[in-house]
């Protein structure tokens, strides 16, 4: 593991905590989400790659070798979401347009490995009898990248360091931000939540 990828860890350890806390990681654990907070969840998926990716967009050169067109989550959120019936998040538009493209390499940390954390809730998910007698098909975008899920994650931490090695503490500060802002996502996404 690169320098830089050690870093990210060790330095977003303690906001990977607080983000999977967030996460209804008790009802996950014992099968009891509802398709509210399943909802939920997917909105601020939603809110976040569909910012990030529009953001990268703007930089193609940059991005280029990281193959951003194979890696879009955003039109599996949406199908997920059509399918549970539920509304989208309000977009955040402004969540990365001030993001230098170095800057976005944390952000791009923290959102593959969001689906490493995926694989997991993809399992939870199968178990939750309340989502499985709804759901005709299984979720779209937790079965993620599938068997490719190693294989994309370490070509990410590739390409993360080759753009960012020089470049480490920034990419870090900005893994740091982008876990806040996700968790910003998650907050502002609740209010249907909050009706219940
Ligand atoms: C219930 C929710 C979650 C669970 C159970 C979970 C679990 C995990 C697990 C088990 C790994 C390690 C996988 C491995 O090393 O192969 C991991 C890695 C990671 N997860 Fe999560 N995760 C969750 C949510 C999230 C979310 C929402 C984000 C981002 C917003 C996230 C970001 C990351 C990152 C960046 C890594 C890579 C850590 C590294 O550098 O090795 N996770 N997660």
């Amino acid at each position: 593991m690169s320098l830089l990828l050690d870093r990210l860890r060790q330095e977003t350890q303690q906001m990977h905590q607080q983000t999977e806390q967030l996460f209804y990681t008790e009802s996950l654990r014992n099968g009891t989400l509802s398709p509210i907070q399943y909802g939920h969840l997917l909105r601020t998926h939603l809110a976040f790659h569909q910012a990030l990716e529009i953001a990268i967009e703007h930089h193609p050169d940059f991005f280029r070798e990281y193959n951003p067109q194979e890696r879009l989550k955003t039109p599996w959120l949406l199908a997920d979401l059509a399918q549970l019936n539920e509304p989208l998040s309000s977009p955040m538009p402004a969540l990365f347009t001030s993001w230098t493209a170095v800057d976005l390499l944390g952000a791009v940390y923290v959102g593959e490995g969001s689906m490493l954390g995926g694989t997991v809730i993809n399992r939870l998910l199968q178990q939750s009898t309340s989502i499985q007698s709804i759901l005709p098909v299984a979720s779209r975008f937790y079965q993620g990248y599938g068997t490719d899920t190693g294989k994309q994650w370490r070509r990410s931490g590739e390409f993360i360091t080759q753009r960012g090695a020089l470049h480490a503490d920034a990419v870090v500060a900005a893994a740091k931000r982008a876990f806040s802002q996700f968790q910003e996502a998650f907050l502002s996404s609740q209010d249907r939540i909050m009706q219940k």
